[in-house]
């Protein structure tokens, strides 16, 4: 069986990896990859970035799935336009994909089916959201209509953080056309958690819990990033917990989606937050979704899936997900985002990357913004490598984590220490 893995990123690094390991898997081909796919003798690297010559090269090469990483390809139609072509491929379709190409499209939509969340409102014209701003008050929470990489969500402690964001994404198009409309939503306190399910369009597959880190440094200070850092399980996930998930979010979200038309298939990303409390009365609250895997979270869930995913992914994009399985392995999986300098500003790149250790069975360093350069690893972006450890306790494997985060150098990296505090609490 041929795969086709679309991205760059550390996301798309472990899942090519997990894949590659599946035994009736021949050729797994990352496109366009990054320094780490490109040194994995496993993978190859493809320099295709365009949906249209992917399409060409998937039909070329006989490949048998697809599965697409990031949210640009999918917001943009890439999971529809293989399909046209009769390729298989595991994704949403671009109109499933709006639950994240459009905050104002999920909100809506949450709204209309009884999905718990935040109170919200929509504005393209700045001075009627800084009334609303006004009359709600802070702590609130700024958001980017569209896509934005990151870095559209702003939130805002004071009434001056929020104005201030409304006045750069609708004033001065600080986002371009994803910051030309911003919802605007009450700000919510407590534990996030990751949940993550796999759908085709009619059957659902959880895939383990996690939990990511926003924020740039340690103790949560700092602005937003994509993400420095994960660990699955979420401890505070308990049975009864993800039970309630599934039906108070994931079901309605599937048949929702059902009922307004549109069949949703790929990874549904639930981000939500958790407030204080028993398991019965806790309030669950979706944050956001997203169409795909979280990043840096599928470096940890791929640590610990065990089984045949290519199997399982091909069942997926064919219907059959309810003749696929899934276990996962019971230890903890922790992963440390190494940043470039200036991270998440805009992160200075062509650093030289050392110190690599080999991948290991407890202990994987996945690549996302670097890239081999006549034979020399260079920084690309802003999150340059996440390194993934298991280990029998959590404390276990965030020393594994770390020994490895201290043999790796390059100029201006930076990193938190405080991977999976709350779990260790
Ligand atoms: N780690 C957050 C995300 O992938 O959106």
């Amino acid at each position: 069986m041929k795969v086709l893995v679309i991205g760059n990123g550390g996301r798309e690094h472990a899942i090519a990896w997990r894949i590659a390991q599946s035994a009736q898997v021949s050729d797994v081909f990352v496109a366009p990859g990054n320094g780490g796919t490109a040194l994995d003798p496993l993978l190859k690297n493809v320099a295709i970035t365009n949906l249209d010559e992917l399409a060409a090269f998937a039909k070329k090469e006989g490949i048998d799935l697809t599965v697409v990483g990031p949210e640009a390809p999918l917001a943009a139609g890439v999971v529809d336009l293989f399909r046209e072509q009769g390729l298989a491929v595991f994704g949403p379709t671009k109109a499933a994909a709006q639950l994240e190409s459009s905050k104002d499209f999920a909100k809506a939509f949450m709204v209309r089916h009884n999905i718990p969340t935040s109170a919200y409102a929509t504005f393209t014209l700045p001075e009627e959201a800084h009334a609303y701003i006004n009359e709600q008050g802070a702590p609130i929470v700024v958001k980017a209509d569209g896509l934005a990489a990151g870095k559209g969500v702003v939130v805002a402690q004071t009434l001056q953080e929020a104005h201030d964001a409304v006045d750069a994404m609708l004033g001065d198009g600080s986002l371009g056309a994803a910051g030309a409309r911003v919802v605007i939503e009450g700000f919510l306190a407590g534990e996030e958690a990751s949940f993550i399910v796999m759908c085709d369009g009619k059957n659902v597959l959880p895939m383990a819990t996690s939990q990511d880190h926003k924020r740039q440094l340690d103790n949560d200070q700092g602005p937003n990033t994509g993400g420095m850092g994960a660990y699955s399980p979420a401890p505070i996930v308990s049975d009864r917990l993800h039970e309630r998930i599934m039906q108070e979010v994931i079901y309605p979200t599937i048949q929702g989606m059902e009922k307004d038309g549109i069949t949703f298939t790929g990874f549904l990303y639930a981000g939500l937050m958790i407030d204080d409390g028993n398991d019965e009365e806790r309030s669950i609250k979706v944050l956001e979704f997203n169409c795909r895997m979280g990043d840096p979270e599928t470096q940890p869930i791929m640590m610990r899936l065990q089984g045949d995913y290519a199997d399982t992914l091909l069942k997926a994009a064919q219907g059959k997900l309810d003749q696929a399985s899934i276990s996962w392995d019971p230890r903890t999986a922790l992963g440390v985002v190494m940043a470039s300098y200036n991270y998440p500003g805009t992160p200075r790149t062509g650093d030289v990357i050392t110190g690599i250790p080999a991948a290991q069975k407890e202990c994987v360093t996945f690549h996302a913004g670097s890239t081999l350069q006549d034979n020399q690893l260079l920084t690309s972006g802003g999150r340059v490598l996440c390194v993934t450890a298991l280990g029998d306790t959590v404390q276990q494997a965030r020393e594994t984590a770390y020994a490895t985060v201290k043999q790796i150098k390059f100029d201006g990296q930076q990193y938190r220490s405080d991977i999976a505090w709350r779990a260790l609490k």
